[in-house]
């Protein structure tokens, strides 16, 4: 079954405003409901007085019409009285700034305060709701790190990040050494000598600064470990989630999602936008467990709750595309934010289905449109799955380095993932993300992009693969600096030279425009001509043989791209960025043949497999029609008919084939 449903928030409505909220979310096929995430207040008005019974109330009502809940702890902001009583637990920014409470996220997860009444609600509700049959699942908390709230810079932090690091190095003159503190005299005697990364005059060590972004994290998968934990003790039937940002970068989301049953994420896509980036976000989600739920997908213009700006409405057709994706690219649950637009609060311009006034209108018909697809299609695509033989290695703490240290001017390594997965979603195969840790086996390719922190363990990981058969591909800047963010003492790619064959005989930062042109080079080469820019590498092959060289200039004749035969495979280092264009052009050349021809610009596929069998979606994210050639004719389930080899498809629309 699918799940579809919406975000409620009953404590917003007065009865006579809420009487035909129920009845319309059945009408709409809505089947769940996400409530409670900010409503702490009301669930304990003064310290260890709960109060259910309102809540009890909607679920019950909600359930008689086959809708069930999914309940959030409130976590994310704690009553009004108490902060008053422990503004100890307020969060401090870099500059040693109180964060101040009025709105949300503001509270220090390692406040001792926050963590005990964190730990008392979430015991109380867990178990006043553990049997209610009505309740399914949770969501623990909403959106960890939201408005830039990840890294706090508090005293329980200071103490706390010092205990993390006596944890990991035991001693200071293994932190001396493993951060190179000889640099600027930052050498430690004593562990109280060690300050957070807080705001200084020049900038920060790279290693104090990874170790800090790396604790930061671990202290909101710890928070989320301790929910997750008392969760399943005390309620074994529900499921637990977390609502995860995408691609957000300040969480290792691998951490993260160990605890959860299954990770969801918030999908606030705009009409005109890159229609490969909700994409993008929901292969990430899926990958951390292989299921996701998209817990709030936008149904409405949205509201900035700093600058007070309305956002665009939404075009026609465009929520049940969005929803559609999500399902295509794996999703098991889509709910919408919001059921209806909130009168009060910063979010008053934060439209859901329903605008304020509560009046069905042409987004809440597209929104019931859709969940009767669902409804239709559910059993066939429940249990199926989305495989692909293509991954994409990110990795959070390189992710940080590189954050701290582009390197390139321009250089995101974020970004950088993301046209190498653009350019693999091109070919038409879907893309799994993996971490340094994760098996390989079932990958006929893996790009590492800017694989910056390795080690001779990674190194060997890559290179079993390759000798299995696996192509590996390596982008600028890998390899060249250790696991503590310190640089290698030896040649770039560092912990890659064995694999790759080759090292890097000078790096050229490019601030200024300049571009070169490369070549194909030596026989069959998956590397197109292109002109490339930002940062280009010059190599010297040992065991690598060249693909790719500069084709003019001061580096003319110099090698720009490798293979590197291993075993039954291949290691590839691309010492250039290849610009969108040329990448599709190598992607193309090193991945499987995906079944389907050429795609036009805006139009996805994806697969989910499963024992029932195959479904292949095709989703037209553009305005204009477009002809798509499948390899024969298949039966179509939104049409009933049966369509192809050649397709035409409607702007904004999509086909769901049975292959
Ligand atoms: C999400 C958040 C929701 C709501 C929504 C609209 O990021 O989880 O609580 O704020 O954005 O702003």
């Amino acid at each position: 079954m699918m799940y579809f449903g919406a975000c409620y928030y009953p404590e917003h409505w007065t009865p006579k405003q809420a009487k035909d909220h129920i009845p319309l979310m059945k009408q709409a096929g809505i089947n769940v409901v996400r409530m409670g995430e900010f409503a702490w207040s009301r669930f304990e008005p003064e310290q260890g007085r709960y109060r259910f019974e309102w809540m009890d109330a909607v679920i019950q009502a909600l359930h008689k019409e086959g809708i069930s809940t999914v309940l959030c702890t409130p976590t994310c902001i704690p009553p009004q009285w108490a902060v008053q009583k422990h503004p100890g637990m307020l969060q401090r920014d870099a500059d040693g700034l109180v964060r101040n409470p009025g709105s949300r996220c503001h509270c220090c997860k390692n406040a001792p305060e926050y963590q005990m009444l964190a730990d008392r609600i979430v015991d109380q509700m867990a178990r006043h709701y553990a049997d209610m049959p009505e309740v399914i699942g949770w969501q623990t908390d909403n959106e960890f790190g939201c408005h830039n709230t990840t890294r706090c810079y508090c005293d329980h932090c200071q103490s706390a990040f010092r205990d993390w690091l006596l944890e990991k190095y035991k001693d200071t003159d293994s932190i001396n050494q493993a951060w190179g503190t000889a640099f600027w005299g930052f050498e430690f005697q004593q562990w109280n000598e060690i300050p957070l990364p807080r705001r200084m005059p020049a900038g920060n060590n790279p290693s104090h600064w990874l170790d800090f972004a790396r604790f930061s994290s671990d202290t909101q998968v710890k928070f989320q470990q301790a929910q997750y934990e008392l969760l399943k003790q005390l309620c074994p039937k529900h499921f637990v989630t977390h609502n995860f940002m995408g691609g957000f970068p300040e969480i290792d989301y691998w951490k993260l999602a160990q605890f959860t049953d299954f990770p969801s994420w918030d999908n606030y896509p705009e009409s005109g936008e890159d229609p490969f980036l909700p994409a993008y976000h929901h292969e990430i989600t899926r990958s951390f467990t292989g299921r996701f739920w998209v817990m709030e997908q936008k149904s409405g213009p949205t509201g900035d709750a700093n600058t007070g700006l309305m956002g665009e409405q939404p075009e026609p057709g465009d929520i049940r595309r969005w929803t559609w994706q999500a399902v295509a690219n794996g999703a098991d649950g889509v709910c919408y934010f919001r059921w209806r637009a909130c009168l009060s609060g910063a979010e008053q311009y934060w439209h859901g289905i329903l605008d304020h006034d509560g009046v069905a209108r042409r987004r809440y018909r597209e929104v019931a449109e859709t969940g009767a697809e669902l409804a239709k299609l559910g059993a066939a695509l429940a249990g199926t799955a989305v495989q692909t033989p293509v991954a994409i290695l990110r990795n959070y703490a390189m992710l940080w380095s590189a954050e701290r240290q582009p390197g390139a001017p321009g250089f995101h390594y974020d970004a950088h993932c993301y046209e190498i997965y653009r350019a693999v979603k091109r070919t038409g195969h879907g893309c799994d993300f993996v971490d340094i840790g994760s098996d390989l086996g079932r990958y006929a390719v893996v790009f590492a992009p800017c694989a910056c922190l390795a080690d001779k363990a990674l190194a060997d990981r890559l290179d079993a693969f390759a000798q299995a058969g696996g192509t590996v591909v390596l982008t600028p800047q890998s390899g060249a600096r250790t696991p503590t963010n310190t640089m290698w003492a030896y040649p770039r790619p560092g912990a890659f030279v064995a694999i790759a064959g080759l090292t890097v005989e000078e790096v050229r930062p490019y601030h200024h425009g300049q571009a070169e042109a490369i070549e194909p080079a030596g026989g069959q080469s998956p590397v197109p001509a292109a002109t490339v820019g930002k940062w280009v590498e010059v190599l010297a092959c040992r065991e690598a043989q060249p693909v790719a060289q500069y084709a003019g200039g001061a580096l003319k004749g110099a090698c720009a791209a490798t293979r590197n035969i291993r075993g039954k495979g291949a290691v590839y280092y691309l010492g250039v960025y290849l610009p969108p264009t040329a990448l599709e052009g190598f992607a193309a050349a090193v991945l499987p043949p995906f079944p389907v021809g050429a795609l036009p610009p805006d139009v996805e596929v994806t697969r989910r497999t499963g024992k029932q069998g195959s479904f292949l979606f095709v989703i037209n994210h553009g305005k204009q029609p477009q002809t798509v050639t499948l390899p024969k004719a298949f039966p179509e389930l939104l049409t009933g008919g049966t369509l192809g080899p050649e397709v035409r498809l409607e702007g904004n629309k999509l086909l769901i084939f049975k292959v």
